[in-house]
């Protein structure tokens, strides 16, 4: 049997958070196995508390000290666990780092993940927001996922349909939120790999190098380079990616708004709805590069929040609820955050 694993009291999350909040935890403990998981879900000490599943902390915005128990998922481990005539299958660990498990693809000859490199965060959260970038989303990749349902305290699979992937959303940030902790990931990986360059500044950048047939790792160099140029390095500068997310507006109304704003950014969704650049609109109110107190909008790309040095969660959900007021004043749209509200 496993004992109990070592439980920490008041214990600071600065490290364990992108955007560097120092928020207190009353209880942490670090889960590097499903045994340990069950045992702290069995422990009755515990039950009574609030939980709080964290990963790599790059989509979290702690607002305050956290009044209950930290579960910070660290479970290790990618493998190729099997092929057929479309795909070869890898899993792995939640506690991995999403980057590190597309280097480790790529490096053995199995393109796919390649515009999805940089992303901050750890392979269990990949999921949660179903993360996506430069025209890639987890869902085009995603094959299963091992969960622990705190509530009935099982394990089971759940495939594609069931995670009921959409832009930045999942199942976990639904039903499930606050109830299950993935384990595992298990990606398909195509066979016959081609590449994705539909998002225009990919497409430039891969241009730029000057090569014919681009193979996935020199995709994923051009990913890795324009991330570095516009998004801040989360252990230079404290962020959590893009703060908001993109909103999805009808048809109608993004019409009205090119007719008054025909700079609009805007990208025509499957549905017929368009999807706005709220970097674009919150770029336009004037925000980019500001400061309210220790946290701003990143010079570079306004749709980042940033910690300049010591901010309360507060202070950051105080910014960022000025730039939804002046957005909606402007352009009457409503922004979301992406990141996840403790
Ligand atoms: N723009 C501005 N000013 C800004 C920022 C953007 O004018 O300050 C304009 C850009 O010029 C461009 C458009 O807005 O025409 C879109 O900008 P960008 O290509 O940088 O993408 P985004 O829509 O702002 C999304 C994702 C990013 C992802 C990029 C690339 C969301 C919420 N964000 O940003 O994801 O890297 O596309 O695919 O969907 C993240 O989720 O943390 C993240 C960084």
């Amino acid at each position: 049997m496993t004992a109990l694993p070592a439980i920490q009291t008041d214990f600071t999350l600065r490290d364990h958070n992108t955007f560097g909040i120092n928020a207190i935890a009353k209880r942490y403990v670090t889960i590097s196995s499903l045994e340990m998981l069950q045992k702290v879900n069995a422990a009755s000490e515990f039950s009574t508390l609030p939980r709080l599943v964290l990963g790599g902390g790059s989509n979290i915005l702690l607002t305050g000290d956290f009044p209950g128990l930290v579960l910070h998922i660290c479970m290790a481990g990618m493998a190729i666990v099997g092929a057929d005539d479309g795909a070869t299958y890898v899993r792995a660990a939640a506690g991995e780092k999403w980057h590190e498990l597309v280097l480790w693809t790529l490096e053995r000859g199995l393109g796919g993940l390649e515009n999805l490199s940089l992303i901050p965060g750890s392979v269990g959260a990949a999921p949660i927001q179903n993360i996506g970038a430069y025209g890639a989303e987890l869902k085009d990749f995603f094959h299963a996922a091992t969960v622990f349902d705190f509530e009935t305290a099982t394990v089971s699979t759940l495939d594609k349909a069931a995670c009921a992937f959409g832009y930045r959303d999942s199942i976990f940030k639904q039903s499930l939120q606050g109830r299950a902790v993935i384990l595992d990931v298990t990606l398909a990986l195509p066979k016959h790999w081609l590449p994705n360059l539909g998002y225009a500044e990919l497409r430039q950048e891969v241009a730029a190098q000057g090569l014919d047939a681009p193979t996935a790792k020199a995709i994923s160099d051009a990913v890795i380079a324009i991330r570095t140029r516009k998004l801040p390095d989360p252990a230079v500068i404290g962020n959590a990616g893009s703060f908001f997310k993109n909103p999805v507006v009808p048809a109608g109304q993004r019409d009205a708004l090119m007719e008054r704003y025909p700079q609009l950014v805007s990208y025509a969704q499957p549905d017929g709805s368009y999807k706005l650049a709220a970097g674009w609109m919150i770029d336009q109110c004037g925000w980019k590069g500001r400061s309210l107190g220790a946290a701003g909008v990143y010079e570079k790309q306004a749709l980042v929040l940033v910690n300049r040095g010591g901010a309360s969660g507060q202070e950051v959900l105080n910014l960022a609820r000025k730039i939804q007021e002046d957005v909606l004043a402007r352009f009457g749209v409503t922004i979301e955050p992406e990141p996840v509200v403790v």
